[in-house]
């Protein structure tokens, strides 16, 4: 039976990663946690618990007591918010996720999952249709950290026999929880006031083209690669893409649907990471060794963000 740790779990991901999870493994059997008050849609079909990710005597005293097989470790601070304090993206992202693999390690868990992130790459890799493996200097706060977390994990699988596994997730847009201050962000934000106000001042330049997915993709991604069979995983940390577009072509997506809809651009210190990040991924390794394959592509999340935003938000279009 799997028992399920999801860390930063009121995120944009964990907040409906933890409902797809206790769905499928049932509510007791995935704790939801975090340092914040939680969003009722965490306390509902199953239990939320405070954990500090830099107590270690916390984290594992939580995954013994309740009995925890896998940990999914999302609490991570994001590019932006990392550019802006870097020393909290290293206590967060590099002690948090060190402190999660030695408890792995140390309590022989089943599997642990921490997401990498097209921040992984730097701006001497390869741009557009970025391969698997391939040369990995970034130049981001969030990017070093991702890469300490994929190099540390497949170690620890190497020398340890941990059973780590990551993606690499791109740009991901929902409806549900907000980023928490990535670069990528512009992709979520661009709906919701293209809704609200039907014009949007983006922070990312004409042009910049980024690897981006849709939620329920990324919910499937994450749930795939945790069942995958490890005899069959050559690879520990997968790219994976669904879509690839720039702000004014999925403006123009909005449009068809919103022809109000206006944008004018306005780059900030956000433009500069994004340059620095592959325009287009190459997932194969994904698709070979777990059958990897997206639903979405930017029409067909269009349509289904703009119909769940406007019911949320109480706004037809
Ligand atoms: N969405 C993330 C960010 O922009 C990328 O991993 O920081």
């Amino acid at each position: 039976m799997k028992r399920i740790l999801v860390t930063g779990s009121y995120g944009q991901i964990g907040t409906e990663l933890v409902g797809a999870l206790r769905k499928k493994y049932g509510g007791d059997n995935v704790i939801a946690s975090g340092r914040k008050k939680p969003p009722k849609i965490l306390t509902e079909d199953g239990p939320y618990l405070h954990l500090d990710i830099l107590d270690v005597n916390q984290i594992h005293s939580m995954l013994v007591d309740n009995d925890i097989n896998i940990i999914i470790h999302n609490a991570s601070v994001l590019s932006g918010v990392g550019e802006k304090n870097p020393q909290l993206a290293f206590s967060t992202n590099v002690e948090g996720a060190y402190n999660i693999l030695e408890a792995t390690r140390i309590l022989e868990l089943d599997q642990v999952m921490i997401p990498s992130s097209i921040a992984a790459f730097g701006p001497s890799t390869p741009r557009n249709n970025t391969p698997n493996d391939v040369i990995m200097r970034p130049t981001s706060a969030y990017g070093v950290t991702k890469v300490f977390i994929e190099l540390w994990g497949e170690y620890y699988t190497k020398r340890y026999g941990v059973d780590f596994r990551s993606l690499r997730y791109p740009g991901i847009i929902s409806s549900e929880a907000l980023p928490g201050g990535g670069t990528t962000d512009y992709a979520v934000e661009i709906f919701y006031e293209a809704l609200k106000n039907k014009r949007y001042t983006s922070f990312l330049n004409k042009g910049t083209y980024l690897p981006m997915m849709y939620m329920d993709d990324c919910i499937k991604c994450t749930i795939d690669l945790m069942e995958a069979d490890a005899s069959k995983l050559k690879h520990r940390s997968f790219n994976i893409t669904a879509m690839s577009f720039a702000p004014e072509e999925i403006a123009a997506e909005i449009k068809k649907h919103i022809p109000e809809f206006e944008v004018d651009y306005a780059p900030d210190f956000r433009q500069a990471i994004a340059e620095s990040w592959p325009a287009s991924l190459d997932d194969s390794a994904a698709r070979e060794e777990w059958g990897w394959e997206p639903e979405y592509d930017l029409a067909a999340m269009t349509k289904d963000m703009l119909d769940k935003l406007s019911k949320k938000l109480g706004i037809s279009y």
